[in-house]
């Protein structure tokens, strides 16, 4: 459920109109929905409300600071994997014991900033790290709070590029190796605490199965860390997938409701009842690191239809956004639903949407059916609220998208549209 539909013919998000906010503030343009965040929010805590639980909002799917103050008033926890993001979460009014730190490359310079802000957890993911860690603590005459990042060797069944949990994947430890590490660390470590466990199988699942089935694998091996360790807490991860084909559509209770039993996508409901039983019987917090589900379907990309270009082979609609600012089409091929602001229901007419940029991968849909667009009509990409502005680049020097946050009938710019001043920023002749 979110909070983008037509009033009128004219696609709104909240009580506010989104061809008013494109007007006002030009293209390309991010609008993300306060309602949809916290709903999301409140949704997935309240399927979760049997469980002795915490939710982690993985800050990488989208690291504005208002969108993670949102989630701080709340009552979030944050899942980060940088310093960078660590120092947002405190500019948003977060804290660092709020924070697992999770990543395969932590830097000296990182784990130093995070230890000396009071960071909850390090989430392990080499002996090597767990050693530096060790060192470093030591030489802060602390001790660093650690969980290691277990390798659950599970099929995620997602995109390759966002399937973690198989052996073949850089992150985390093998699982046939984690009790060992666990007695080593306790025994020869004398600057970290072990805190927990966790692991994170991928990104945009929509089944239930992949989740299952790590779980299970691996609640075994927390009763048996939790027997010999005083951990406190098991991170089950993110991954929780959102709808992208059906994005507008979805908004609504009633396409749930009219989904086919057998292959309906995964809601977080039937996650929690099929997660909640194994997982509290172990007697331990459980921690969650969803990002997408969060934040995908509250965000939108406004752009604009520049020009029309009719090819021999294809017809193009050229807009104003592109991969710099929305990069899955062009990384993943992923899928988002496009909308145009007024709403057309007369003909269609088969294009590709492409973005000025000087890459043939600069598509946001190919031989897609689409209400026929013209040019200077502005259209919306749906569920782009995950993982869309925090991976812009300013490639052929373009500028970052503002970005605005609704609320009710109100809105405010979270971010400001980059000037070229800003593209050069910190650069010297
Ligand atoms: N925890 C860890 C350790 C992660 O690596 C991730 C995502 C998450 C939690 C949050 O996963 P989520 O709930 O958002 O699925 N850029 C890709 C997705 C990359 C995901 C990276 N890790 C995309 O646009 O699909």
């Amino acid at each position: 459920m979110h909070d983008f539909d037509y009033q009128n013919g004219n696609l709104f998000c909240e009580g506010v109109d989104l061809n008013q906010l494109a007007s006002t503030y030009g293209t390309p343009l991010y609008i993300y929905s306060e309602n949809t965040i916290k709903d999301n929010f409140n949704r997935l805590s309240s399927a979760l409300s049997d469980l002795d639980h915490r939710i982690a909002f993985a800050v990488k799917s989208n690291s504005n600071l208002s969108v993670l103050k949102t989630l701080n008033d709340i009552g979030a926890d944050f899942d980060i994997v940088s310093g960078g993001e660590l120092f947002r979460v405190l500019k948003a009014g977060g804290s660092a014991n709020q924070c697992t730190f999770a990543g395969v490359g932590k830097t000296r310079e990182e784990i130093e900033y995070s230890l000396e802000q009071g960071i909850y957890s390090f989430n392990v993911e080499s002996e090597a790290e767990l050693r530096f860690i060790n060192e470093i603590a030591k030489e802060q005459n602390t001790i660093a709070p650690v969980a290691v990042r277990v390798n659950p060797n599970v099929d995620a069944k997602t995109h390759k590029y966002i399937s973690t949990g198989k052996s073949e994947n850089k992150f985390g430890i093998d699982f046939e190796f984690i009790e060992d590490l666990y007695l080593k660390a306790s025994s020869e470590l004398n600057n970290v605490k072990l805190r927990g466990l966790q692991m994170h199988i991928g990104s945009q699942l929509t089944q239930i199965k992949p989740f299952l089935e790590a779980v299970e694998k691996v609640s075994p091996l927390v009763k048996k860390l939790k027997a010999n360790h005083e951990i406190e807490f098991f991170s089950i991860g993110g991954g929780i997938g959102i709808i992208y084909e059906d994005a507008l559509a979805s908004g609504k209770k009633e396409w749930w409701d009219n989904q086919d039993p057998e292959n309906k996508p995964l809601t977080v409901e039937e996650y929690a009842k099929k997660l909640v039983p194994i997982l509290s019987t172990l007697d331990i917090k459980i921690l969650l690191e969803p990002g997408r589900f969060m934040v995908g379907n509250a965000g939108t990309l406004i752009t604009k239809v520049l020009y029309k270009k009719i090819g021999a082979a294809k017809n193009f609609a050229i807009v104003d956004s592109g991969m710099g600012d929305l990069i899955r089409p062009a990384l993943y091929e992923g899928h988002h639903e496009i909308v145009p602001l007024i709403k057309n229901t007369g003909e269609t007419q088969v294009v590709d949407i492409v973005g000025p940029i000087c890459e043939s991968g600069d598509f946001f849909a190919q031989n897609r059916d689409l209400p026929l667009l013209q040019e200077g009509d502005h259209i919306a990409l749906l569920s782009a609220g995950a993982y869309g502005f925090v991976m812009a680049s300013n490639y052929n020097s373009r500028a970052f998208p503002a970005e605005i946050m609704v609320n009710g009938t109100t809105h405010k710019v979270v971010r400001k549209r980059q000037s070229y001043d800003d593209l050069i920023m910190g650069e010297e002749l």
